[in-house]
């Protein structure tokens, strides 16, 4: 079987990584890739929404199964494109992307059928959403309908910073199109989980449990970033959360997708909040979460490969998904200055090491060959990832196998996975 998988990240290393480990994969190859995943895989220079170049690619080499790992081809219609030209491919096709490209359809989406989110109003009228502001409950969360790489969502303390959001969002279109529409929800909180499951349209199974650290600085505190760690599973996702959510949100979720004709074939990351009321979901994600893969993927017992294609074949029905009795930590070492402006180009040393260890894992986010040196090549730049017996074990063999690496500038933060002590 040869295969192509979509993307250039750390998450795509993980999916990589799983993939290789198939024996009915003859072939593997990743557009664009990196440098990390070219141990696996073929990487070749197109980028994800190179549709036309991806689709000629794909025909040419007699690709058997592609998979988009990212957010942008899938909302945008890859797997449509591919499915059309007879070419196997796992993921949502663009009408169920939708569940992650427009926040304001999944907020309709959710009232409608009765899965538990945040209370909220659509706007597609600036004027209109000024006047809601001003007599709404602070704080209030102001999100831009589309994607914006994870940072159109605005914490507003007061009315000031919420005229100041609508301004940025809807009227000076900081997030391009994405703030044609503006969604505007209650502010809530709680503990944040990350699950994501596989769908093939019917049936869903959920993977084990993980958790973000999304703010670029120790103690949450700083810019959102795209992630900068990652722990699982969450001790705070327990076996009644798991039945609340398992009753009142993942099949409820394929459920209404189906009746809206919608159906959703591939992975659904729900993102939930554990509220003092219960859990609610804050956001869906249409691909796996980066850096959740990364922790998630490793610790999985069956064979990737089997599990996406049973997905694509509507027989997730006859799969059992196993997870090891074990925890992982991913800490991302960043490029000092991310998620603003940051350096590139840097010689990464110690890659080697985690060759020599087993259990312990350097998933590559930005990097790129510079002669046969590995340079870095982006803000986040490699996810180290290790298990363990339990969190802190593995938080303990993560943090250790940070110092195996090293580049200029290299930025971490210092406390994923701390809040597990409190657990
Ligand atoms: P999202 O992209 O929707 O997950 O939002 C990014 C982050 O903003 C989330 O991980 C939360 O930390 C925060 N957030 C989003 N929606 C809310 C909300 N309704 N109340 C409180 N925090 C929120
Ligand atoms: N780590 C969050 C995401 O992938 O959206």
């Amino acid at each position: 079987m040869k295969v192509l998988i979509v993307g250039g990240g750390g998450r795509e290393h993980a999916i990589a990584y799983c993939a290789a480990k198939n024996s009915r994969v003859e072939k593997l190859y990743c557009a664009p890739g990196n440098a990390g995943i070219a141990e696996f895989a073929e990487c070749v220079p197109i980028g994800a929404m190179e549709f036309d170049n991806l689709v000629e690619f794909a025909k040419e080499k007699e690709i058997d199964l592609a998979i988009v790992g990212m957010d942008d081809p899938l909302v945008g219609g890859l797997v449509d494109i591919f499915e059309s030209v007879g070419i196997r491919a796992f993921g949502p096709r663009r009408d169920a992307a939708i569940l992650e490209g427009s926040k304001a359809f999944s907020k309709n989406l959710m009232k409608k059928h009765g899965i538990p989110t945040a209370a909220y109003e659509n706007f597609d009228n600036a004027q209109k959403a000024l006047e809601y502001l001003k007599t709404a409950k602070y704080p209030i969360v102001l999100k831009a309908d589309g994607l914006a790489l994870g940072k159109g969502v605005l914490i507003c303390e007061d009315l000031k910073a919420a005229e100041e959001g609508v301004k940025t969002i809807m009227l000076d279109k900081k997030f391009g199109g994405s703030g044609n529409t503006m969604v505007v929800e209650e502010f809530i909180t709680g503990r944040e989980v990350s699950v994501l499951s596989f769908v093939d349209g019917k049936t869903i199974k959920t993977m084990t449990s993980a958790q973000d650290h999304k703010r670029a600085q120790d103690g949450d505190k700083g810019l959102n970033t795209g992630g900068m760690g990652t722990f699982s599973p969450s001790p705070f996702y327990t076996k009644e959360v798991d039945e609340f959510c398992q009753k009142n949100i993942y099949q409820k979720t394929v459920d209404a997708m189906r009746e809206e004709g919608r159906e959703f074939k591939g992975i659904i990351f729900f993102g939930l909040m554990l509220t003092e009321e219960g859990p609610k979901v804050l956001e869906y994600n249409a691909r796996f979460g980066d850096p959740e893969a990364q922790v998630v993927l490793p610790r999985m017992k069956n064979d990737l490969i089997d599990v996406v294609t049973a997905c694509i074949d509507g027989r997730l029905n006859e799969v059992e998904l196993e997870f090891e009795d074990n925890a992982a930590v991913c800490v991302v070492l960043a490029s000092n200055g991310y998620p603003l402006a940051y350096e590139k180009g840097f010689e990464i040393s110690g890659l080697e090491t985690f060759k020599e260890h087993d259990g312990y894992y350097c998933f590559h986010a930005g990097t790129k060959f510079d002669g046969d040196k590995i340079v870095t090549n982006g803000g986040r730049v490699l996810g180290v990832t290790a298990k363990g017996v339990d969190l802190k074990e593995a938080r303990e063999n993560a943090y250790k196998a940070t110092e195996w690496v090293d580049f200029a500038n290299k930025y971490m933060r210092h406390d994923i996975g701390k809040a597990i002590d409190e657990a």
